[in-house]
């Protein structure tokens, strides 16, 4: 068996985790590791600096992290992720969104070069002809999920007054969504991109229908003009009207959630420029090249996987809160809720038994400081909190450095305070002036804050497109060694396969005119219920089913 098939046969067979002796080794030391920020611990890659001070360390979780990694063949797992072997082996497929990054020198599994499969200079291409023809001044972008986030992350980045064309995006099926997306927009002087890997997605589809009407309707006399699609489904495109010239290919072997690395950056480019992309996979491919070369012990995505495993698996923390202090950033939280929960929501390791630890912490959050003014209170003072993430930059806009100084100064204050806490002691000195002891030693008590919360520091130079792609690939590297850990493949999405599917059959099902009378359904009582209900066919519930004013008093 080649060096690959051995990693992929590794991969699949990454099962028996909390069994096994490395992870109770593990668990053991991270149970009793301090959690004190006595020594510090900042990891440079690709620009960034990770910061896992306040994360629990000690010499005896370093050697047992480094154990459990050899015993998980973590080594021969990011080597056939790299290669491009078929690490998503539920599907067998190959994840190799590492080779979009580092695309001018890589061939392809066929022979061609990088650039003609990922087809980047046709993308561009294409993105100087709409510039020179200044035929568009909006573009409207369809696209759900990793079809989505990508996009709408990196224009809320670095767009602004200044892009060159003003951007409305359309993911949601609800028919308020694409109305809304289209107020206000002329139809003669609009772009449509439809982005859709599979170009199967109902949202998507139903919404490029409905911008194709709405062009029409509009008085564009050639649509086809109008619209551009981003897909592994090239057929599917044409036949939806959208020109063999104006169609750009994603690979099959990138998954959705790693699309931004792909021509599915088209939106971006022709928004807030070429450029923006080009510096986005520089940075990720320095991190990349962190993350092949670094020495486990000082490598990032390897030490911020960990610190997750041990917050997550060991002390049971189940979800990690991320408060990137910077509202360029404000579609972050949802990008890596996609990447992480999509990839890692999942409860069996490759033999198809279950992992045995917790996995997958829920991923949330908001830019600082509004969660500060909404959430923080419960990171503080709640009966557990959560780890959280913190990202900032060490320069902000030029034109506030003011503003800059305290944005930094709440990020590490709060980092501080979940840390540190605050003890009884010390709240009995803020309320010395009460000179009702027992008053005070009440009001005291409110204000303890447990501390002892972990979080790591995430800092980049400044909010540029490298530092973001840098960032964006530190999480997708953290995500799969914590894969690898728990015996998951990170690249399939079969948990949203089943709504979709059951979905179609409810649409058909609430489609059924009245006429029809009435049809046993087959369903659950509620779910027949509300089919009867939406066809006009149910009344509202009985009493003894709903409130009713003065029911209290009988019960
Ligand atoms: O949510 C499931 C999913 O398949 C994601 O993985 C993907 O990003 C999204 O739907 C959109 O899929 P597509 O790009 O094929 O329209």
């Amino acid at each position: 068996m080649g060096k690959a098939n051995y990693a992929i046969e590794a991969l699949r067979a990454n099962s028996g985790l909390a069994q096994s002796p490395e992870w109770q080794a593990f668990a053991q030391a991270a149970q009793t590791a301090e959690l004190d920020a006595s020594t510090l611990k900042v990891i440079e890659a690709a620009g960034l600096c990770v910061d896992l001070t306040m994360q629990r360390q000690s010499p005896a979780l370093e050697a047992a992290a480094l154990n459990l990694l050899q015993a998980r063949a973590l080594a021969d797992a990011r080597h056939a992720l790299f290669a491009g072997d078929p690490v998503n082996w539920t599907e067998g497929k190959p994840a190799w969104h590492t080779a979009l990054r580092a695309g001018r020198t890589r061939e392809q599994p066929d022979g061609q070069d990088a650039d003609s499969v990922c087809e980047y200079s046709r993308m561009t291409d294409f993105v100087r002809r709409v510039d020179q023809t200044a035929d568009f001044s909006t573009v409207l972008h369809i696209g759900i999920g990793g079809s989505d986030w990508g996009p709408r992350l990196a224009i809320q980045a670095f767009g602004g007054p200044s892009q060159r064309r003003q951007i409305r995006f359309v993911s949601n099926i609800d028919g308020h969504a694409f109305h809304d997306a289209i107020a206000g927009l002329d139809p003669r002087r609009c772009l449509v991109v439809v982005s859709s890997k599979s170009f199967t997605t109902s949202e998507t589809l139903h919404n490029a229908r409905a911008a194709i009407a709405w062009l029409k309707q509009g008085g564009v006399a050639d649509v086809s003009e109008h619209l551009a699609a981003v897909t592994a489904n090239a057929p599917a495109a044409r036949a939806l009207g959208v020109p063999a010239s104006q169609v750009f290919k994603m690979c099959d072997w990138v998954g959705g959630r790693y699309s931004v690395w792909s021509v599915a950056g088209l939106s971006i480019a022709l928004t807030v420029g070429a450029d923006v992309l080009i510096g986005m996979r520089a940075g990720a491919e320095a991190m990349d090249q962190h993350f092949q070369q670094a020495p486990f012990a000082a490598n990032a995505p390897i030490q911020l996987a960990l610190a997750g495993l041990v917050n997550c698996s060991v002390l049971g923390h189940n979800s990690l809160n991320i408060a990137a202090y910077s509202a360029r950033l404000l579609h972050l939280v949802t990008y890596l809720q996609q990447l992480e929960m999509e990839s890692l929501g999942k409860r069996v390791a490759g033999d198809g038994t279950a992992v045995g630890v917790p996995t997958a912490p829920i991923i949330w959050g908001m830019p600082g400081t509004d969660g500060q003014h909404t959430f923080f209170q419960w990171l503080h003072q709640s009966e557990d909190g959560a780890p959280v993430d913190f990202i900032a930059s060490l320069q902000g806009h030029t034109d506030s450095p003011d503003a800059h100084r305290l944005l930094l100064a709440n990020c590490l204050a709060q980092r501080q305070a979940l840390l540190r806490g605050k003890c009884l002691e010390q709240a009995l000195q803020d309320v010395a002036h009460i000179d009702d002891q027992e008053r005070a030693l009440s009001l005291a008590q409110h204000m303890v804050h447990p501390g002892g919360r972990p979080s790591t520091l995430i800092v980049l130079r400044q909010l540029d497109p490298r530092g973001l792609g840098a960032l964006l690939a530190l999480y997708e590297h953290k995500v799969f060694v914590q894969s690898v850990v728990w015996g998951i493949n990170p690249f399939d999405q079969w948990g949203v396969e089943l709504g979709k599917r059951l979905a179609t059959g409810i649409e058909r099902e609430l489609a059924v005119p009245v006429s029809a009378g009435v049809v046993d359904w087959g369903h659950d009582a509620s779910t027949s219920y509300w089919i009867d209900r939406y066809r006009g066919h149910a009344q509202a519930p009985r009493p003894r089913h709903a409130w009713v004013p003065g029911m209290a008093a009988h019960l």
